[in-house]
């Protein structure tokens, strides 16, 4: 196979589409989320592979909180799972483990496994996987102006819970709905969208390589001329 012709730093990948891929199939929309779990580690692997430095999703918005509370327990147990069951391998791969959003409404047993994952991992050098978790890019805005305000900073990037991060290169969103969604709002004003309509779950390699074959027709200016 060719070469890609670009490669980004940083990809992030708004997830959507579990609950219709299950419905579709007549299943619980609970097997989508179990489902998608297994893109996740689909796009791991082939990050890794391209050489893709940090790869992001979103994977609970503050929004989401309003979703049936069994189906928000399920998809908090899925992470919880999907963390302890592949501490080992993120740390044979060389990936630092990493949960942004607003932490304190998630309870105190997923924290821990969180700061237990991002320490254990934290030498990880070959890529940063980053989980939105209780993200929205108007609450990251809104943290980190008050405590730029605290603090008199004059600069509102350090104080965005994506600091030291790179903004995404190349954003994807699956299952056909073209929006944002109130994810990283303030980071992604350069970045390039790609909307599949692919549901998530069958998002995986294939569909990737596409993406980034997308990404890399584009002509990337940051509103200058070239
Ligand atoms: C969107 O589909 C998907 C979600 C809200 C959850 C995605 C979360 C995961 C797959 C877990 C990820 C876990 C780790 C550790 C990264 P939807 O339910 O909105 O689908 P619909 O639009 O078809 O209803």
């Amino acid at each position: 196979m060719e070469a890609l012709a670009k490669i980004p730093q940083h990809v992030t990948f708004i997830m959507d589409g579990n609950g219709r891929w299950a419905q579709q199939r007549g299943l619980e929309r609970s097997r989508g989320h179990v489902e998608g779990v297994e893109s996740v580690r689909a796009i791991l692997e082939a990050s890794l592979e391209w050489g893709i430095k940090y790869v992001s999703f979103f994977a609970f918005s503050e929004e989401n909180w309003g979703r049936p509370e069994a189906e928000v327990n399920t998809l908090m147990s899925l992470m919880f799972r999907a963390m302890l069951d592949e501490l080992d391998t993120l740390k044979r791969y060389g990936v630092h483990f990493v949960v942004l959003g607003n932490r304190s409404r998630l309870d105190e047993a997923l924290n821990e496994m969180i700061d237990r994952v991002d320490a254990e991992t934290a030498d990880g050098k070959a890529m940063t996987m980053i989980v939105f978790v209780s993200y929205s890019g108007k609450w990251d805005i809104e943290q980190a102006s008050r405590r730029m305000a605290a603090e008199g900073g004059e600069s509102i990037e350090p104080y965005l819970s994506t600091s030291g991060i790179p903004d995404p290169d190349l954003l994807v969103r699956t299952s056909g709905e073209k929006r944002i969604s109130n994810f990283m709002l303030w980071q992604t004003a350069y970045t390039e969208f790609v909307f599949v309509d692919t549901l998530w779950p069958d998002f995986r390699k294939v569909e990737y390589r596409l993406a980034l074959e997308e990404y890399a027709s584009r002509d990337r200016r940051f509103g200058k001329v070239k």
